[in-house]
């Protein structure tokens, strides 16, 4: 049986391409999309949301969710995603967004649903906390919770802090006190999931889907990361996606997982303990096979129109 999720997002480069990942993927069901504000604004996060769908022909329903995080600023990263969010691209415009708010979707799922739903963040969490902070009633019919966020050591925004994390670190403390199954894609898992030109050049040869050349588009416009020296470009929300599907492309070690909610530099700081005996409270995953990975990622999007 597929598995139901709840994908929520800020689209975003590497956004684009987990969600295409996700709709070419029938070991999911995509039951809707939620946009926050993060890599550029709501007003942009949104329509890039309704037209990546609509390149992959798909009618899943993808809503509106909060343009800030639950407390601070919104700050967002457009010097990494362009001012449009997917790298400059000329796309078509999507259809309106489905009505109804993230968090009252999301609450609304999970509230019909026959079986648990995971939900997949991938963006600042502020939707999915907010769903569950004001229905926490649902936590039972959350299956897990799937994170694109945090890092064990250096940061991306900060030199403490992941993008997602240090976006609204309130919100994924929220994430973390449901006691419900949670997994880390952290900065170093995707740091070995580098897009390079070899592998964007494997990735046209596949076919001539327009969602296969627009993901190859978005990230051949990309800055290769100074971060990694230039290696390469991180791609990391197909990640956590890629895990749903393909488990057995990662390694995962169970860990006890704190996030600085202080004002300071350290602040969206996920301290990730493997090693004390602090009970653990998450799944944070280690290695991947990069190859299986953009294996699958290629077969996929070759898969969609
Ligand atoms: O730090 C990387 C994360 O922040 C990714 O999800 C990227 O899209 C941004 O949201
Ligand atoms: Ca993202």
């Amino acid at each position: 049986m597929p598995i139901p999720i709840i994908l929520d997002c800020d689209p975003g480069t590497d956004d684009a391409l987990a969600i295409f990942l996700a709709l070419a993927s029938p070991e999911l069901s995509v039951l809707a999309i939620t946009v926050a504000g993060g890599n550029v604004g709501l007003d942009r996060t949104l329509p890039n949301a309704l037209t990546l769908t609509a390149l992959a022909g798909s009618a899943v329903p993808v809503h509106a969710g909060a343009d800030r995080p639950l407390l601070g600023q919104f700050v967002s990263a457009p010097h990494i995603h362009g001012t449009d969010g997917l790298g400059g691209m000329i796309l078509p415009t999507g259809k309106p967004a489905a009505p109804g708010l993230a968090a009252d979707v999301i609450r609304r799922i999970l509230r019909e649903s026959p079986d648990p739903v995971a939900l997949v963040g991938i963006g600042p969490a502020t939707n999915l906390a907010l769903a569950l902070a004001t229905e926490p009633a649902l936590i039972t019919q959350v299956a897990r919770i799937v994170l694109m966020s945090g890092a064990w050591a250096e940061g991306n925004v900060t030199p403490a802090a992941e993008f997602n994390a240090w976006s609204d670190p309130e919100a994924l403390a929220i994430l973390l006190a449901t006691g419900r199954p949670v997994v880390f894609a952290t900065l170093e898992l995707t740091a070995q999931a580098l897009v390079t030109p070899a592998r964007i050049t494997a990735w046209r040869a596949l076919g001539n889907g327009r969602c296969l050349h627009a993901a190859s588009d978005i990230q051949a416009s990309l800055t290769p990361s100074p971060r990694l020296a230039g290696q390469g470009t991180p791609l990391h929300d197909p990640c956590a996606i890629a895990w749903l599907i393909q488990p057995a492309l990662f390694t995962a070690r169970d860990c006890a997982v704190r996030i600085d909610l202080g004002p300071g530099p350290s602040r969206g700081r996920t301290l990730i303990d493997r090693w004390s005996g602090a009970t653990p409270n998450a799944t944070v995953l280690e290695t991947l096979d990069a190859d299986g990975f953009f294996a699958l990622l290629g077969e996929r999007l070759a898969r969609l129109p």
